[in-house]
């Protein structure tokens, strides 16, 4: 698990748990999301370059720093948009694009029903959001998608994986960096990640 970063501090690991709990309740659940999307955001960004220029402060010229390049999110519709808020936070200058996915139940392989990407992808740091990486199959077919659109720095931030998810990204996008707020055991016969959260889209919108 050479490109797998774990961000579990100890107020991360007290949002997990509020995910876990079957009995919370949707805005809390969306704001545990935002709370730990927000630490997620700040640790991929030390993977960030800069370029130095010369600023004006009241007293002097000193060194300033911007971003090298461009930053794209892409979550994966639904439960993506979830995390997509306190990344923008921390990224203002941020591109969206979207990619809309949906497991097929009885095959657990990604369906495609949505597209839209910016420009320069070549030169960006694109950061694809979703909070569940159970099977990987998702999340290989948008970095395969990000890729074939021209990406070349692909990120990947999710809150929780299982390790079949992750073997299936390092085995497919080896190059890509996994983020991630907790490893879990394993997945049940319906593919949901376990001990997990049960259906992130669902629990995110209340479409239980
Ligand atoms: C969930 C989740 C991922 C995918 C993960 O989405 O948000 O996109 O499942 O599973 P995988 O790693 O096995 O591919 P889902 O298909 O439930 O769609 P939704 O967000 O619209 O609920
Ligand atoms: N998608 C979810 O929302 N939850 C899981 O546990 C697996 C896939």
């Amino acid at each position: 698990m050479n490109n797998f970063t774990l961000v579990n501090n100890p107020l991360v690991k007290c949002d997990v748990t509020r995910l876990r709990d079957k009995n919370t309740r949707e805005d809390e659940f969306r704001n545990s999301i935002k709370r730990i999307s927000y630490s997620l955001a700040i640790e991929i960004s030390n993977f960030f370059e800069l370029e130095e220029f010369p600023v004006e402060t009241p007293l002097e010229q000193t060194t300033g720093h911007r971003l090298k390049h461009q930053v794209v999110l892409v979550p994966v519709l639904r439960a993506g948009l979830s995390m997509v808020n306190a990344f923008i936070d921390v990224m203002p200058d941020a591109k969206v694009g979207h990619i809309g996915l949906q497991r097929d139940e009885k095959t657990l392989q990604p369906i495609d029903y949505y597209y839209k990407t910016p420009k320069g992808l070549d030169t960006a740091k694109v950061i694809l959001l979703d909070p569940m990486l159970a099977t990987g199959g998702s999340a290989s077919a948008a970095i395969r998608y990000l890729k074939e659109r021209g990406a070349r720095n692909c990120l990947f931030g999710c809150l929780i994986a299982a390790p079949q998810g992750i073997r299936k990204i390092e085995n497919d996008h080896p190059e890509v960096k996994i983020f991630c707020s907790v490893l879990d055991r394993s997945l049940n016969e319906k593919g949901y990640i376990v001990p997990g959260l049960g259906d992130a889209g669902d629990r995110t919108y209340g479409t239980l």
